[in-house]
């Protein structure tokens, strides 16, 4: 290979300009392909698309290398599962294999090789709009579903599976601590400790590259006043050194060009030398790799086997995928719709996503034999329920609404529907049984550059739902939204409120499977839900304060003006029935630290219990506290959570392992020093993250 043509594999050029700013670079791309000087294309689909672009690269460049084919299939392609965010509400990641798999077969089969996904930025931020798009604030549960996730993708953690032609390359993303930008504010400021990064947002990275993850993907935020797409120290210290990260590293979308707005590289030349002598491998978009990359390593500011030890990582995914044996795809089996299989999939995850979060008197669910029910709100007949960041299939294939939903649900009923209007509104709940409210946010006010200052309802929403509960009739509150919200008095006021999330294609069909009761919602919240702006970031796993919350002492952590706690923690979510669980039993009361090092764990044992009416479903959540360290340690963190399904009056008992991984913690050392220190730590569980009942355990 020339220099030119490796440097060629490191260049992934954008088909249309769908997913960054500027436009597509079609041209560029196919005279790319041909000159041998292109290794990817991105926002490409469709089998005869992708095949002719794909034949250009095959047959008219000189080495005839393949191209890799990249897209964001983040929650499905043409099947439209729930948002990331929503699938960590299940504490399933069982959801998110279910969607993987579904978006493999038609992800497949239109070309693409290659998803931009899982997301797994862990944050503590409502107000960004990116927290629809991965699990919410928990490094253990963002673990849980990035491992599920990329499993699904791509089979085996030996990469052995790729070319199956069932699977897709994943891409971890984004590297790293994205969700941490100051304010919420896209594209913007980390600055943190080594050990809050490596203690909440590396682990789920980790645990992506353990499971094989074949790719990973720069974050557009500083870490440390370092861009990460420019950072040796997360991206080749940690990612490549440590962690013995064999795939390849991408940048995000114009990603190295921003190096200069970053006030870190001076030119593009600079970006390109910076990025790539940092540990990034292919350049999106900006072309600033493939425009200098020739004369910088002719200055040596980018040494050859720099650039050889990149197009290696990026050639041995195209040889695991079998692109060289096999570069086009099959026409003929390409999938051009969502099947009934797909989409009862799609429906059983977004009713499997669903968060009762209040319910007073059982007023949910509603009998089936309602003579009249009215739905109202703006998003009551809403068919765009997809969520952010949804694939092709939102283009094409409308969510199924909320109001067409319950007309299927309860045949016998006169359904009515109002929209936006509160007079209208109040009519509608005056004539009706009972009114069913959806209000929330649409898609386009979450995902990417989406944060917001004020994440109560939006304008008029709020009005709404007082209008309706002033008729003084039945009424309940349904959520579609993509993040956290400050629920406003309407929440104290209303009596019942199902958070249902974006959830995508057949949205509407899962939440009229909940409100009837043929499902019993049985979620939990992935993210704390604040009670007001003024108290981000309040999240569960924060660190122990000298003056803990005391309402009778001035002198001690807290606002004046705002009770004390979130609005909702997390882990919170009711059922249709109720549950009790008993405290946890772990098997021994002590453990040393030479067996923990040795694969030794202590089982912790917790009984749970239906002791209502229906058959349900509870997610039991263990929590564990390290009493005293040498560096502060989270009030609690999440280590195991396991959803089981109980008929009325059975109970189970659920075992969970607590080793090494579990008790111990990332020191500040930036070379990466893990340990687990001697002493008592609290272990609780419980049905959310403040279930008060717990047991101890002592490392010796
Ligand atoms: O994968 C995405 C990334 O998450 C945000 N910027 C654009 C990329 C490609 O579409």
């Amino acid at each position: 290979m020339t220099v030119q043509e490796k440097l060629g594999q490191l260049q992934q050029l954008t088909w249309t300009g769908e997913t960054g700013p500027g436009g597509g670079q079609t041209a560029e791309t196919e005279d790319a392909a041909r000159a041998g000087r292109l290794g990817s294309v991105l926002n490409i689909h469709g089998a005869a698309h992708t095949n002719a672009l794909q034949r250009i690269a095959v047959e008219d460049s000189r080495l005839g290398i393949p191209l890799l084919f990249g897209l964001d299939v983040i929650h499905g392609f043409w099947t439209t599962f729930p948002i990331p965010l929503a699938q960590a509400a299940a504490f399933d990641p069982e959801v998110s294999r279910s969607d993987a798999e579904v978006a493999n077969a038609e992800t497949r089969t239109n070309g693409v090789r290659w998803t931009f996904a899982p997301m797994m930025d862990v944050t503590h931020e409502p107000r960004w709009g990116r927290i629809a798009e991965g699990s919410g604030e928990d490094p253990y549960l963002n673990a849980a579903y990035a491992v599920a996730k990329i499993r699904a993708h791509q089979g085996a953690a030996d990469g052995s599976e790729l070319a199956h032609d069932d699977r897709l390359a994943a891409c971890a993303k984004h590297f790293v601590a994205y969700g941490g930008a100051e304010g919420g504010r896209d594209y913007n400021t980390v600055d943190m400790s080594e050990q809050r990064l490596r203690n909440h947002y590396l682990p789920p990275f980790k645990a992506a590259i353990d499971a094989g993850a074949a790719t990973v993907m720069a974050a557009f935020n500083t870490v440390g006043g370092v861009p990460a797409h420019g950072n040796a120290h997360t991206m080749q210290a940690i990612l490549k050194d440590e962690w013995d990260f064999d795939g390849f590293v991408v940048s995000d979308y114009t990603g190295v060009q921003e190096l200069i707005a970053h006030g870190f590289a001076e030119d593009g030349a600079d970006a390109a030398a910076l990025a790539f002598t940092a540990g990034m491998d292919m350049e999106m978009v900006s072309t600033n790799i493939t425009e200098h990359g020739e004369s910088l390593v002719e200055s040596g500011a980018l040494p050859l086997d720099r650039l050889d030890d990149a197009v290696a990582r990026v050639l041995r995914l195209k040889f695991a995928l079998g692109l060289f044996e096999t570069p086009y795809c099959d026409e003929s089996a390409e999938i051009t719709e969502p099947s009934p299989a797909a989409r009862a999939a799609a429906r059983a995850a977004a009713a499997r996503c669903m968060v009762l979060l209040k319910n007073e008197a059982s007023a949910l669910p509603l009998a089936p034999d309602l003579a009249s029910v009215a739905v109202v709100g703006p998003f009551a007949d809403s068919t765009d329920l997809h969520g952010t960041w949804a694939g092709p299939g939102c283009r094409r294939f409308p969510s199924v609404s909320v109001v067409e939903a319950v007309r299927e649900a309860a045949p016998s009923a006169t359904v009515t529907h109002a929209g936006t209007d509160p007079s209208q509104a109040a009519d509608a709940a005056r004539a009706a049984d009972v009114t069913v409210v959806v209000v929330g946010e649409d898609p386009a006010l979450s995902g990417e550059a989406a944060a917001r200052a004020d994440i109560a309802l939006p304008a008029g929403q709020e009005e709404l739902i007082a209008a309706v509960a002033a008729t003084g009739r039945p009424y309940v509150v349904v959520l579609v939204n993509g993040r956290p919200l400050v629920l406003g008095d309407w929440y104290d006021a209303a009596p019942a409120v199902l958070e249902a999330w974006h959830g995508g294609i057949e949205a509407g069909s899962a939440v009229a499977d909940a409100l009837f009761g043929a499902v019993n919602p049985g979620g939990k919240l992935p993210v704390t839900f604040p009670r007001a702006v003024g108290q981000i970031p309040v999240y569960y796993n924060h660190e122990s304060t000298g003056r803990p919350y005391d309402p009778d002492e001035k002198y001690t952590s807290k606002y004046l003006d705002l009770e004390d706690g979130p609005r909702l923690p997390f882990g919170h979510g009711l059922s249709y029935t109720t549950f009790t669980t008993s405290e946890p039993t772990p098997t021994r009361e002590s453990i040393t630290r030479d067996e923990l090092a040795a694969g030794a764990t202590v089982e912790v044992t917790v009984t749970v219990t239906n002791t209502g009416h229906r058959t349900g479903d509870e997610t039991v959540q263990l929590y564990v506290h390290d009493v005293a360290a040498s560096i502060a340690q989270p009030v609690r963190k999440l280590r195991g959570f396991r959803r089981v399904t109980l008929a009325p009056g059975a109970t189970t008992t659920v075992t969970f392992p607590l080793g090494e991984e579990d008790l111990g913690f990332w020191t500040n050392d930036p070379a990466g020093t893990f340990r687990v220190e001697r002493g008592r730590f609290d272990v609780y569980a419980g049905t959310s993250s403040t279930a008060p009942a717990y047991g101890t355990l002592r490392v010796l």
